[in-house]
């Protein structure tokens, strides 16, 4: 029998909880398996995301084992956020190199954990690989980028996203093995909807609101963007069908600056952070979803609710084919008009471009046959 493989995960903002969530419940129903390669695994928060409502509810929610490091980084400007998260994982690293160390998605934990893995020469696994949005303005475009450039296992939820790496001249390495929010998504649903009282906690009915998510630098740090797109929240709010709006903690301060909250629609409903069972039920009842998260395209397009994405692109390029998204920038009339298209419109079955539900597994059996 080969010897255990030792990985150490990094992890740091809200979503990485999510597909970590399944991947670390995948390695422990692997281990249960008799004849196999065990996977040990050491979790490490960086501490990106820090406040109660941003992280711990999800270790609880979703039976995350508490990280073996906490590193404390916190909020701060990008160089010096990264530089930190950098000296506290290599303190890590250095104490016991694993065999492989897996990142996820596109935040500064993500490029700060594969920076430091490379620069020790530690293979890297990076999860929700291949994503391009084309847009070098965007911190998560220059993290994926370069985490992609340094990883020998690349774990890409589409086939598009195989393809972006192929462009770049990335050809090995890369398996599609479907997308991890998906498993997540199809692990959580029935719970959340058994078990949620966000509902009627704020007096919704089903496919009788608007949920929105405002979060990206780019909208949340440009007054005119925000202030448009909440101008057309507030245009499209009515009794018959608010919005709900659970607010990450910098739209919440760009909002406060901009002292919008006196002029918004008395039916924009404007709420904390949800957990995740909470936002999966309000996602599943919606009528329309109107976001600039990355994860809620995707589980809106789970959820089979029609979403109109507020950006100028998107890395999920799937969705908008299918039809249940539309990329309607971030000009008041543009997100008004996509919203009142999908009033008349029939949607197709939305086709299984991100797998099935399974993509947790798959990695974890790479993981078990590919690590020396
Ligand atoms: C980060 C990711 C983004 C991801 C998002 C998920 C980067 C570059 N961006 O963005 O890709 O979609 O996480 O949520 O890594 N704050 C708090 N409490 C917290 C965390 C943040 O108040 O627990 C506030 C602080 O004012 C902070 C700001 O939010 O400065 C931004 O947080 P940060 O972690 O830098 O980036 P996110 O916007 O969350």
């Amino acid at each position: 029998m080969k010897k255990n493989i030792r990985l150490i995960t990094i992890v740091g903002a809200r979503p990485q909880f999510v597909k970590a969530a399944v991947v670390t419940s995948a390695i422990k129903a692997h281990n249960q398996q008799k004849h196999v390669r065990r996977l040990e695994e050491v979790l490490v928060h960086t501490g990106q995301h820090y406040d109660l409502d941003m992280s711990q509810v999800f270790f609880n929610q979703l039976d995350i084992p508490a990280p073996h490091y906490h590193l404390g980084v916190g909020s701060g400007p990008h160089g010096e956020q990264t530089a930190k998260m950098m000296v506290g994982i290599e303190g890590v690293l250095l104490k016991g190199p694993p065999d492989l160390v897996i990142v996820y998605g596109d935040t500064n934990s993500t490029l700060a954990g594969a920076l430091t893995a490379a620069k020790l020469n530690i293979p890297i696994a990076h999860v929700e690989a291949g994503l391009r949005s084309f847009n070098r303005g965007m911190p998560e475009e220059l993290n994926r980028i370069i985490t992609d450039r340094l990883s020998v296992l690349l774990f890409c939820p589409t086939a598009t996203s195989v393809s972006n790496l192929k462009n770049e001249g990335i050809h090995q390495g890369a398996h599609q093995v479907g997308d991890v929010m998906l498993d997540a998504f199809l692990a959580y649903k029935k719970a959340a909807l058994q078990s949620s009282p966000v509902l009627s906690a704020h007096d919704l009915k089903d496919r009788s609101y608007f949920l929105a998510t405002v979060h990206r630098q780019e909208n949340t740090d440009d007054p005119a963007r925000l202030t448009a797109i909440f101008s057309a929240f507030s245009k499209l709010a009515s009794a018959d069908c608010p919005f709900i709006v659970p607010l990450h903690p910098r739209t919440r301060k760009s909002l406060l600056k901009t002292e919008f909250r006196l002029k918004l629609n008395q039916h924009i409903k404007l709420i904390p952070p949800q957990n995740y069972l909470d936002m999966i039920a309000l996602i599943s009842q919606a009528k329309t979803i109107l976001t600039d998260s990355g994860g809620v395209q995707r589980e809106a397009y789970f959820a089979r609710v029609p979403c109109v994405t507020v950006r100028d692109e998107t890395e999920w390029t799937e969705t908008v084919e299918s039809g249940w998204n539309i990329l309607a920038g971030t000009q008041t009339e543009g997100i008004i008009r996509a919203v009142k298209s999908l009033d008349s419109v029939k949607l197709p079955a939305p086709p299984p471009y991100f797998g099935d539900g399974q993509a947790s597994r798959r990695i974890v059996e790479l993981l078990s046959s590919q690590v020396k």
